[in-house]
C-alpha cells in the first residue's frame, strides 16, 4: 500500500531522515519505533506531505506522491493523528469530529461514520456537547482518533497515541487500534511503548538517528538482541 524508497528529509540545513526505505503492506498494523528525535514524526510528516522529501520517493497504491499536496493525500485516504492530539479546545466533541469529514468522499458518509466512531468510543457520545479542551487526556486521544476516522482513512497514521496516558488507558488505545485494523484500515503506528507495539504489529521497523536500522515481523523484532538491549532494558 505504501512504499518509501531512499527518503531524505530536512528541516532547513538539519537532515532528519537518511535514505529511509520501508514498505507498509495493505491490511496490517505497521509499527515504527525508536528513541526521541529518531525521526519517527518526520517520517509520518513526509508521508502526509507536511514535510517534503528531498530525495527518494513515496508511493501510495503505486502512485508517486511527489506532486500530491497534503490536502489531496487525505482525499486518497492517508490520514494522520498528530503527536499531541491537536484538537480545537473551544469546540465541542461533535464539532471536532465533524471537522474530520471535510473531504468529498467522507462527507457523503458523515452520519454513518459518526455512528461508527460513537460505537467505538461510547464516552465521546456521552460527551458530545462538551468542549474538547475539557476532556481528560485519554478522552482527547479518543477524540483525535475519532476525528481521523471521520475522514475514512485507508491508511491511518497514529503518532504516539498513548503518550502520557495511564496504563489502563494505554491498553484501551491498543485494543482500539486492533479493532480499527480489523475493520479494514491499515495502521501505521509510532510508539514508545515498544513491547506492546511490537506485540500488536504485523510488521515493524526501528529508526535510529534518522536511519532505518531494523525491519521485520513485529514478533521477530521482539526477539532481536540489539532491540532488547536498546529499548526493552533486557
Ligand atoms: N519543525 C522542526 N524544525 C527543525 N527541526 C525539527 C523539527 N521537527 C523535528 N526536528 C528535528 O528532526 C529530528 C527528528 O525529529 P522527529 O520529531 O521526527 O523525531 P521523533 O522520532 O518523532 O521524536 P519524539 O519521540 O521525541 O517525538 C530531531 O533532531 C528534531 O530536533
Ligand atoms: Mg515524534
Amino acid at each position: 500500500m505504501l512504499r518509501l524508497e531512499g527518503v531524505d528529509a530536512f528541516y532547513g540545513d538539519l537532515q532528519a531522515l537518511f535514505g529511509v526505505s520501508l514498505e507498509v503492506p495493505a491490511g496490517g498494523i505497521f509499527a515504527l519505533v525508536g528513541a526521541n528525535a529518531a525521526g519517527k514524526s518526520t517520517t509520518l510528516r513526509v508521508i502526509s506531505g507536511l514535510v517534503a522529501s528531498r530525495h527518494g520517493r513515496v508511493l501510495f497504491d503505486g502512485e508517486d506522491l511527489a506532486r500530491v499536496p497534503a490536502a489531496r493525500r487525505v482525499d486518497l485516504g492517508i490520514v494522520q493523528v498528530p503527536e499531541g492530539r491537536r484538537l480545537f479546545p473551544f469546540m465541542t466533541v461533535t464539532e471536532n469530529l465533524l471537522l474530520g469529514a471535510h473531504t468529498a468522499r467522507a462527507r457523503g458518509e458523515r452520519d454513518a461514520t459518526l455512528g461508527y466512531v460513537y460505537r467505538l468510543f461510547p464516552v465521546l457520545q456521552e460527551r458530545a456537547a462538551q468542549l474538547a479542551g475539557s476532556l481528560s487526556g485519554g478522552e482527547q486521544q479518543m477524540c483525535a482518533i475519532g476525528r481521523a476516522l471521520m475522514a475514512r482513512p485507508k491508511l491511518l497514521m497514529l503518532d504516539e497515541p498513548t503518550l502520557g496516558l495511564a496504563p489502563v488507558l494505554v491498553g484501551r488505545i491498543f485494543e482500539t487500534v486492533r479493532t480499527i485494523n480489523a475493520d479494514g484500515v491499515t495502521v501505521l503506528l509510532v510508539e514508545q511503548n515498544v513491547r506492546q507495539a511490537l506485540t500488536l504489529a504485523t510488521r515493524a521497523c526501528v529508526l535510529e538517528s534518522g536511519t532505518l536500522v531494523l525491519q521485520g515481523a513485529g514478533r521477530e523484532l521482539l526477539g532481536d538482541e540489539r532491540l532488547k538491549r536498546a529499548y526493552l532494558g533486557l
